[in-house]
């Protein structure tokens, strides 16, 4: 336990080691690489302090990604743990501009609130990760809103965020033996846990359960429901906008949808034009940026003006999801654009199809594409990660299996033609599918075949 006094004191101290005997000058940046320490705080606390930039990434990252980051970055100091630190020592040659590596008071410098704080790289779900610049106005009063205004957290409030690898059976030893009462965790963390066996934990604090990052099941929060009597509130938002939609306490929960808009984003589901949409129909999500652009939006990709722009669109900026807005202001997420399938005129979100799949007890895990094919132009393909009490199947009688339960709970235009059974999923260092690298091979060797 630090108290803020501490907070401020250490932080300072922080502040001094970088300004002072690191020598660093206010703008620098500064990459930080450490696991999940209560040091991260002191450290990001104590760049706002000197005025440097800082840019956390995590310690899963191997040399290549951290060469890129530091290269394209032009970092000036990386902090980093004893896991990443022999890495670094590597790589240090290749990265000219980095001139320090470091293992009580201090004066803050004087920062303008548009100047920057942060930059965020991008998880790269598509293409190669980008860096995202963030405010002081927008680290600082957003996260402060975000927290208090719109998910309704008392200053009085333990909240636990697992963002890392974990073991279901320490976090299930750590809430029942700790005062967390709000616990934050992409919705594979509760489907790993509701296959627990939970009816020997009590969990005697927990009250607020949260989740983002990817789409929360409902037969997730059905089961979490009846095993804790405790619901799962969805959060949205991305690196580059930060909270956009969440269930705030006062709301009813829709299983399958993300909560309303925070109240001082203008989200919207909009046409190619930019033109907003009616309730009910579906498009591109987008938060109104013009005349006014609110605080909490990143000030820009860096030495990527076009690509900023590129991704506005009237007076919106797109995120890059397909989404349904409802009568009540409730979003249904539909699934990234670039991802959506294009079958027989049909438009398919690869979320309902994977959503759907996820209720066969088969699968564990899935991703849906869009793959070639000579009639149709393009279908349904799913990548299936067994089950492994499944493993030892027939795959042509489970193929058969799983299309016809998708022909039961959804629209049939929308079951798989083509499923392939495969041991994991390729994913990015924080967890996320790269639907990308499945379709990218199979539209390659479908057009090298069509070559010939
Ligand atoms: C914060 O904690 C320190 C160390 O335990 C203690 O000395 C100090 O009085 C505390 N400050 C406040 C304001 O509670
Ligand atoms: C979807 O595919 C059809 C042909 O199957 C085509 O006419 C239509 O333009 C495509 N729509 C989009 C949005 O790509």
């Amino acid at each position: 336990v630090w108290n803020f006094s501490q907070l401020r004191e250490f932080s300072q101290q922080a502040a001094s080691v970088l300004s002072g005997a690191c020598g660093l000058q206010p703008g620098s940046r500064v990459a930080v690489v450490l696991p999940r320490v209560p040091e991260w705080w002191l450290v990001t606390l104590g760049c706002m302090r000197a005025g440097l930039v800082f840019m956390p990434g995590t310690i899963q990252m191997k040399a290549k990604d951290i060469i890129y980051r530091l290269q394209v970055s032009k970092a000036r100091a990386i902090v980093a743990g004893d896991e990443v630190a022999q890495v670094v020592d590597t790589v240090a040659s290749d990265c000219p501009s980095l001139k320090t590596e470091a293992s009580t008071t201090h004066c803050c410098v004087e920062t303008g609130s548009q100047e920057a704080a942060a930059i965020y790289f991008t998880s790269g779900t598509s293409g190669l990760p980008k860096m995202t610049e963030h405010s002081h106005s927008s680290l600082g009063m957003k996260a402060k809103m975000d927290a208090g205004l719109w998910i309704d957290l008392q200053a009085s409030d333990i909240m636990w965020t697992i963002s890392d690898t974990f073991d279901p059976v320490v976090i299930l030893k750590v809430l029942s033996s700790n005062p967390i009462n709000s616990l934050v965790g992409a919705p594979i963390i509760y489907r790993i846990l509701v296959q627990q066996d939970l009816s020997s934990y009590k969990f005697p604090h927990l009250q607020n359960c949260f989740s983002g990052g990817e789409t929360l099941l409902p037969d997730t929060l059905v089961k979490w429901r009846a095993q804790t009597g405790l619901d799962i509130r969805e959060f949205y938002g991305q690196t580059e906008t930060g909270l956009t939609c969440r269930v705030s306490k006062t709301m009813k929960i829709k299983p399958g949808y993300l909560g309303t808009a925070i109240p001082h984003y203008g989200v919207q589901v909009l046409d190619d034009k930019g033109k907003v949409l009616p309730p009910g129909t579906e498009g591109d999500v987008g938060i109104r940026v013009k005349p006014i652009r609110p605080i909490g939006i990143f000030s820009g990709y860096v030495d990527n003006p076009e690509k900023t722009a590129a991704n506005i669109r009237g007076d919106f900026w797109i995120l890059g999801d397909r989404a349904v807005k409802d009568q009540d202001g409730y979003f249904q997420y539909l699934g990234r654009a670039d991802d959506i399938i294009n079958s027989s005129g049909y438009r398919i979100g690869p979320s309902e199809v994977e959503n759907a799949l996820m209720e066969h007890p088969a699968v564990v895990e899935t991703a849906v594409i869009s793959s070639p094919d000579p009639v149709r132009g393009e279908v349904v393909k799913a990548f299936v990660v067994l089950a492994p009490q499944f493993l030892s199947h027939d795959p042509d009688q489970l193929t058969k299996e799983l299309q016809q339960h998708m022909k039961s709970v959804t629209a049939p235009y929308k079951h798989p033609r083509k499923v392939e059974f495969v041991l994991d999923l390729p994913k990015t260092i924080t967890g996320k599918v790269q639907r990308t690298k499945l379709r990218d091979k199979k539209w390659k060797t479908s057009r090298q075949a069509g070559a010939q």
